[in-house]
């Protein structure tokens, strides 16, 4: 029977019941997904590995709005990339601006290094992230609507070590967290200079091919040329593969950061693979772009990109006292690395996230004790130790299951005797041993075993 308010709701299928109905209808928007208590442990894991590389590195944890003018991604991210094209989502203001969910972290964390001045205070910073970005793509392997995001950006430094430093962070962040057969793909696609011929070299080499180009290329052609290496249509791959590539024409500034670049992953023993095609689909990357790539992911195969951007912090309309900012940083994303992981180091992942076994679990073993269970725990938490107990009325059997199902060190049975005679019985879980141990002395019972590994005798 349909219940009184939700009687719009249309039944679908006939013969399915009104709850089952209702529960199917209210599912979460597609490309999103919930994270519930026995996986959120793995989450954790991620977000707190990363927190605690980051910050051994000198990082600094910046949080940032959720959404931003939408001006902000347009500038930044770029007007010609997929993502400012087709992936953002966006409100509409009454007076006809706009904003938008974030797509990526950059942007925010160089306008929020812009609006603060910490180029004044002091123009090298470190900082990261982490948290969910918003991208309206097809939902496919490791790739979501809402995903999240652990990146980095420093500022304040051109210094190919700093390139370097940042692969670096993002490899021992997964060698961390067990993530193994990561590829680390490099480039370097040179300045603002070298770029500004190398356009030219490439519209020359496309402009009798205009016609094969896709509908988004064919315009790209006129706006933003770069923006075509990019292009992930099998036609203008095809036609991409044969163009020139940008690291053979970088100025001698570029070359020589370049081959630093390679130089210090070599001497800090991180193995790579140069991917002349590499340009990523940002518009703010000058000189070096990388990708962390894992074979099990299919087309979209990337658990990390990132890259130097020499030009951002400038467009912006922040300088430091020297001038120009320049900035380098990365993001992995939790969807694909988790999609990547083994189901061993997802395990482990998950159990390093997880909280531990409850101290206690309190059972009533008689229906007058409910009150002085509920004591018992409200005391107990205050003490700072962890503990359930039975809201269902169940049996002392089934409450016992739960304790072990919690894995709760010690059950704590409270019953007429005990309530009568001020005492409580103490299981021990492990060596399922019992004793009857006096309400008052309890906690000092208790802080006096959590202090012992569990099993030593009490
Ligand atoms: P990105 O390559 O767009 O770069 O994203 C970085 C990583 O986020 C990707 O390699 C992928 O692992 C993950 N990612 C991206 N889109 C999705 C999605 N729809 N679902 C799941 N995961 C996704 C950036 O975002 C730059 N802000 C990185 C950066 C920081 N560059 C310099 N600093």
């Amino acid at each position: 029977m349909p219940r009184p308010g939700w009687g719009k709701v249309p039944s679908p299928v006939e013969g399915v019941s009104w709850e089952k109905d209702v529960a199917a209808k209210y599912r979460a928007p597609r490309g999103t997904r919930d994270i519930l208590p026995e996986e959120v442990g793995l989450w954790r894991h991620l977000e707190e590995t990363a927190r605690a590389v980051f910050t051994r590195a000198g990082y600094g944890e910046t949080r940032t709005p959720i959404f931003e003018d939408t001006e902000l991604f347009v500038r930044s991210t770029g007007e010609d990339t997929d993502i400012v094209e087709k992936e953002m989502y966006t409100l509409e203001r009454a007076d006809g601006t706009s904003i938008t969910l974030r797509p990526e972290g950059t942007p925010s964390i160089a306008r929020a290094y812009v609006e603060h001045d910490l180029a004044k205070q002091a123009p090298f910073r470190k900082l990261f992230y982490v948290g969910p970005m918003f991208r309206y793509e097809r939902p496919q392997a490791g790739r979501t609507r809402q995903f999240h995001q652990a990146g980095v950006e420093a500022f304040g430094s051109d210094s190919p070590l700093l390139d370097v430093e940042t692969i670096d962070l993002a490899a021992q962040f997964f060698d961390a967290i067990g993530l193994g057969g990561y590829e680390i793909r490099i480039n370097s696609i040179g300045c603002a200079g070298c770029r500004s011929d190398f356009r030219q070299l490439l519209r020359s080499r496309l402009e009798s091919r205009r016609g094969q180009l896709c509908e988004n290329c064919r315009r790209r052609f006129e706006r933003n040329v770069f923006r075509i290496l990019d292009c992930k249509e099998e036609a203008c791959r095809a036609i991409i593969m044969t163009l020139p590539l940008v690291a053979e024409h970088l100025c001698a500034a570029c070359a020589a950061h370049w081959q630093e670049v390679q130089a210090g992953l070599k001497a800090l023993g991180r193995p790579y693979v140069h991917d002349p095609h590499l340009v990523r689909g940002l518009d703010y990357y000058t000189r070096t772009v990388y990708e962390f790539i894992h074979g099990g992911l299919g087309a979209r195969n990337a658990v990390c990109g990132g890259g130097r951007y020499d030009n951002l912090i400038g467009e912006l309309g922040g300088s430091g006292p020297a001038g120009p900012v320049g900035g380098i940083g990365f993001a992995v994303g939790f969807e694909p690395t988790i999609a990547a992981l083994s189901a061993d180091a997802r395990e482990r992942a998950t159990k390093a996230g997880s909280p531990p076994g409850l101290d206690a679990y309190v059972v009533r073993a008689s229906d007058g004790a409910g009150l002085a269970a509920l004591q018992l725990a409200q005391e107990l938490r205050r003490a700072g130790f962890s503990c359930d107990l039975d809201f269902e009325g169940r049996s002392l059997k089934a409450q016992m299951r739960s304790a072990n199902r919690l894995q709760a060190r010690f059950a704590l049975i409270l019953g007429e005797d005990e309530v009568a005679g001020n005492s409580v019985t103490v299981r021990d879980m492990a060596s399922a041993s019992q004793e009857s141990v006096p309400r008052a002395g309890l906690l000092e019972w208790l802080r006096a075993r959590s202090l012992a590994p569990p099993g030593s005798p009490g």
